[in-house]
């Protein structure tokens, strides 16, 4: 029987298709190569090189101070990881927003030096114009809508999006003008689970959610919450699968002990 990690290439393409037989896509982050290869072997869909790498690996209190240089280091670590998930970059702040040559040229770097196979940006109907340029130039673009973490000092938290009837309707007017766009697939964050399901049957590209219920096509986790390595904070939307700080903390300190007691090496591992 041929499980996920062994079965071909996925392309946007895929995730359509994927889409159509109502088969949900599994998504995570990834920022390098030794996770990248964990993830990519054990059959997740789509890899996001997210620019979360700033708050979860960084140590900032935001996305917005993360580089274009990052970005391209980081997507060219896991690019070179992943034989089977599809690559996303993330396009950091300030990549995009000036005007659509400079997030051509942004994203093409993405692609070319940083070997992603799409790029992501975050923003509704005021973005479509750079997502058809970049989807001109051959470049496949996952949209962001709901919580766009990169405006939060516009908006002053990280609350739920989409709870009034006026954002409820701007986020679905906003999917449908990134899928008119050319847009691939959207993630959907922090929003209500029925805002969810609307958008996801609004359009007919891949609606992949984050915190955003289970009628969406596919869920996205940040790993480091998944794994629970990322401890500062817990959203509510992410289910931890083990508590690797604990675990890490414990054996580290194990380590020191053997080494202050002298059990550590001993004759097996000394030469
Ligand atoms: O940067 C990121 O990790 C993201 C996900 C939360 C979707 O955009």
């Amino acid at each position: 029987m041929s499980s996920p990690a062994s079965s071909p290439k996925v392309t946007t393409a895929t995730l359509r298709a994927q889409k159509a037989r109502r088969e949900r896509i599994t998504a995570l982050t990834a920022y390098d190569h030794l996770f990248a290869g964990l993830l990519d072997r054990a059959g997740v869909d789509v890899l996001l090189v997210g620019d979360s790498v700033a708050t979860v690996l960084q140590g900032r209190d935001t996305t917005v101070p993360v580089t274009m240089d990052q970005m391209v280091y980081h997507c060219e670590l896991v690019g070179r990881a992943a034989q089977r998930a599809l690559v996303v970059g993330d396009m950091p702040f300030l990549s995009y927003q000036v005007c659509p040559e400079d997030a051509l040229r942004n994203a093409g770097r993405l692609l070319k030096e940083g070997l992603a196979e799409a790029v992501k940006l975050e923003g509704g109907a005021a973005f479509a114009p750079t997502v058809q340029r970049l989807v001109d130039a051959g470049i496949p673009v996952m949209g962001h809508l709901g919580l766009t973490p990169q405006s939060i000092h516009q908006f002053g938290s990280y609350r739920a999006r989409g709870q009034d009837a006026d954002e409820h309707r701007r986020i679905v007017d906003d999917a449908r003008a990134l899928e008119q766009a050319g847009a691939f697939a959207l993630v959907l964050e922090k929003v209500p689970a029925e805002l969810g399901k609307e958008t996801a049957a609004a359009v007919q590209i891949p609606v992949i959610g984050i915190g955003a219920g289970p009628h969406v096509d596919g869920q996205i986790l940040v790993t480091h919450d998944l794994l629970g390595l990322f401890t500062r904070f817990k959203p509510r939307f992410a289910r931890r699968y083990l508590e690797l700080a604990d675990t890490i903390g414990k054996a580290v300190a194990d380590y020191c002990d053997d080494v202050r007691s002298g059990s550590f090496p001993d004759s097996s591992e000394s030469y």
